[in-house]
């Protein structure tokens, strides 16, 4: 009678289990993709299911190869995911879907990834349980850590969000990384930013990066010291892959170009920024394809995690990915024009002193050395490849959020 009643309880207990963890839904994430905004700070997705994270992590050759790339509804991490998919790679997304800039284009995003098979977890990455799970069931061998509050001017305006993200939600990836046997390797994105007020060109991983201009190159500075940091404790390897200024199909509102795209269809005018000597601003500006290469090949090329027998380690490595082809703003301006067919309405004032710098330059020579990386896309190839995305994702003034967007 009494092993009746056990075995009774044992099919109870098995079937409430299904029901809430293999219900092939993400009630959480569900929701916040559902009902739109909730604090970053209370997104949790604990209850994502165990037979979700396995579909997505599913490998489709025979390799060994399962990857969580952080940061998976934002721009470049939703190319990334792409990429590794296509080439069989197992593949789980994590991102917190947070409002910095419009949702929408997150969604889209990850609607992309999930009509591919990518999974993405809504969880903030300091949800320490959350990565905990899907490390152990996924059983990671490598993390591409793209997520971050990014932008420049938006941390003078809220400066706990880069902390937040930056340096707490690096903090507790690296701690799960450590506590997992064996250790993921790991691939970060780091950023030009980190140069700061370097005066040399073309900017070099050997240069000192000591003065960064704003909070946000400061936390992507102290994201290569915390790396460094763990490289050396546990041997963990850790690649920091400085991007420069990356644009393309489904692009960061936030940043200038897109504005730019979105004011010279409106013909609003265009605020381009002058440099305090009067000089114009330039940039090292790299197609997303080539940033997705690039990462890669530094993903292909790393040493697993996990000190040897003799003491020695992974290396801690350092790269730029630029372009190493710097173009003033009023040139990429006259280019953005060409692929638009519309002339822009131009209007130079001096640049605000909230942490940009005057111009970016990359020296990508260390990373074509190790990593085979030569950027192929010119400007002008790229921003044709923007503005044919650009002109379906919001034709007949479809997605109006992301075009009324006016950076924080
Ligand atoms: N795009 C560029 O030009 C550029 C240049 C230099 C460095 N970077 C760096 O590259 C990475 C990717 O940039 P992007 O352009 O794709 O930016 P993005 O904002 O489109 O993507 C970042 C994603 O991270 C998510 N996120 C932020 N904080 C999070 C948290 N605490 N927990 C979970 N998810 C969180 C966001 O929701 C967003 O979807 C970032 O680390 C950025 O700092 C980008």
């Amino acid at each position: 009678m009494r092993r009746r009643a056990a075995t009774a309880t044992l099919v109870a207990l098995a079937l409430m289990y299904f029901a809430l963890s293999a219900g092939g839904q993400d009630s959480y994430g569900a929701k916040v993709l559902r009902d739109g905004p909730l604090s970053v700070f209370t997104i949790s997705a604990r209850s994502t299911s165990r037979k979700v994270l396995m579909q997505s992590c599913a490998r489709n050759v025979p390799t060994e190869e399962v990857v969580l790339v952080t940061g998976a509804a934002g721009f470049i991490g939703s190319h990334v995911s792409t990429a590794l998919k296509r080439r069989g790679a197992g593949v789980i997304g994590l991102d917190n879907v947070n409002d910095y800039y419009p949702r929408g284009l997150k969604r889209a995003r990850i609607q992309k990834l999930k009509d591919i098979g990518v999974h993405t977890v809504v969880a903030d990455l300091n949800d320490a349980a959350t990565l905990r799970k899907i490390l152990d069931i996924c059983q990671v061998t490598s993390i591409i850590h793209l997520a971050a509050q990014a932008g420049v001017r938006y941390a003078v305006k809220n400066p706990a969000a880069y902390v937040h993200s930056n340096v707490a939600g690096f903090v507790t990836l690296l701690e799960a990384v450590a506590h997992t046997a064996p250790m993921p390797k790991v691939v970060f994105a780091s950023s030009s930013s980190v140069y700061g007020l370097n005066t040399k060109v073309p900017f070099s991983e050997s240069d000192i990066t000591d003065s960064p201009a704003s909070l946000y190159a400061a936390t992507k500075k102290s994201d290569e010291l915390l790396a460094h940091t763990y490289n050396h404790i546990h041997g963990m390897s850790l690649t920091a892959l400085r991007f420069f200024t990356v644009y393309g199909p489904y692009g960061r509102p936030d940043m200038a170009y897109f504005s730019f795209a979105n004011n010279i269809m409106k013909d609003k005018p265009i605020k381009i920024f002058k440099a305090e000597d009067g000089g114009e601003l330039a940039r090292d500006f790299t197609y997303i394809d080539d940033v997705v290469r690039g990462t890669i090949a530094s993903l292909d090329t790393a040493q697993r995690s996990g000190k040897n027998q003799d003491g020695s380690k992974p290396p801690f490595r350092v790269y730029n990915l630029g372009n190493t082809n710097p173009v003033t703003v009023s040139d990429f301006v006259s280019s953005l024009e060409r692929a638009l067919g519309k002339t822009a309405n131009r209007n130079y004032v001096p640049m605000p002193k909230t942490g940009d710098v005057p111009f970016t330059h990359a020296d990508i020579s260390a990373a074509k050395r190790d990593l085979g990386y030569t950027p192929t896309v010119s400007l002008d190839d790229g921003l044709k490849h923007f503005v044919s995305w650009y002109s379906k994702y919001y034709a007949n003034g479809k997605n109006a959020e992301d075009t009324n967007y006016v950076p924080m």
